[in-house]
């Protein structure tokens, strides 16, 4: 017999880099709709209904579990909306919620990645990019490898940032003269885009928390 838990969907809409523009309608629908929704503190504070008594929300900590028993309790009386920023199958929640709940019960609205918007914002195509996370991670120094014509997409974090990878690429074989683009707050009214070598990298101010992308 199918049960109500199983019945309703968790709907995990991309909300894009930042700015509402680049969200999906689909996404702002399926937000304005919700019932339950679940995302980030300033995500919520953005997006969840601001005057309503009947949307349920729950902010998203390192209380995994947590979260994890809110959309469990509110999938018994109808769907739940989790927000994550930039497109859900890259570095998300929807990892832990595929571990957590049926696959069937999960349905995915695309967003744009930060990655998409900062290879955009280079006018440079990314199908042959190496795409690679140091965000709370730092990859396989094979994944960093130079060789010409390589191009790198990185995430970074408060750790692995503009000043503390390029040494990493330069042990790999990187040409200190290598392009790197840096690319922060992307989409936000205070995005900045700007381009410096490898080596000039290390003596800047860290850029931390956004993409990096270096062109061999
Ligand atoms: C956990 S990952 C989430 C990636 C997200 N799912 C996506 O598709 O963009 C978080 C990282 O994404 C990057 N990021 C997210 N939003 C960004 C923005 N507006 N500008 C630059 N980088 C951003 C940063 O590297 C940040 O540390």
């Amino acid at each position: 017999m199918e049960t109500a838990t199983v019945r309703h969907k968790i709907i995990v809409a991309g909300i894009g880099p930042g700015n509402p523009d680049y969200m999906v309608p689909l996404a702002s629908k399926a937000i304005a709709a919700a019932k339950a929704l679940v995302g980030g503190k300033r995500a919520l504070a953005q997006f969840a209904a601001k005057a309503s008594t009947e949307q349920k929300t729950m902010a998203v900590t390192r209380d995994i579990e947590g979260v994890m028993a809110f959309i469990a309790q509110e999938l018994a009386s109808h769907d739940v909306v989790v927000m994550v920023s930039g497109d859900p199958g890259y570095y998300s929640l929807l990892d832990a919620l595929r571990r957590n709940f049926p696959v069937e019960q999960i349905a995915v609205i695309p967003g744009i990645s930060a990655m998409q918007l900062a290879f955009a914002r280079l006018a440079l195509p990314w199908h042959d990019a190496r795409l690679v996370s140091f965000h709370g991670r730092r990859p396989a120094d094979t994944a960093l490898r130079y060789a010409p014509g390589t191009v790198i997409g990185m995430l970074t974090d408060g750790q692995y940032t503009s000043k503390t990878i390029p040494p990493l690429l330069i042990e790999q074989g990187w040409p200190q003269d290598a392009k790197l683009h840096i690319c922060m707050r992307l989409s936000y009214e205070d995005e900045e885009v700007r381009t410096v070598s490898l080596g000039e990298a290390a003596s800047l101010p860290a850029y931390a928390s956004g993409i990096l992308i270096v062109e061999g």
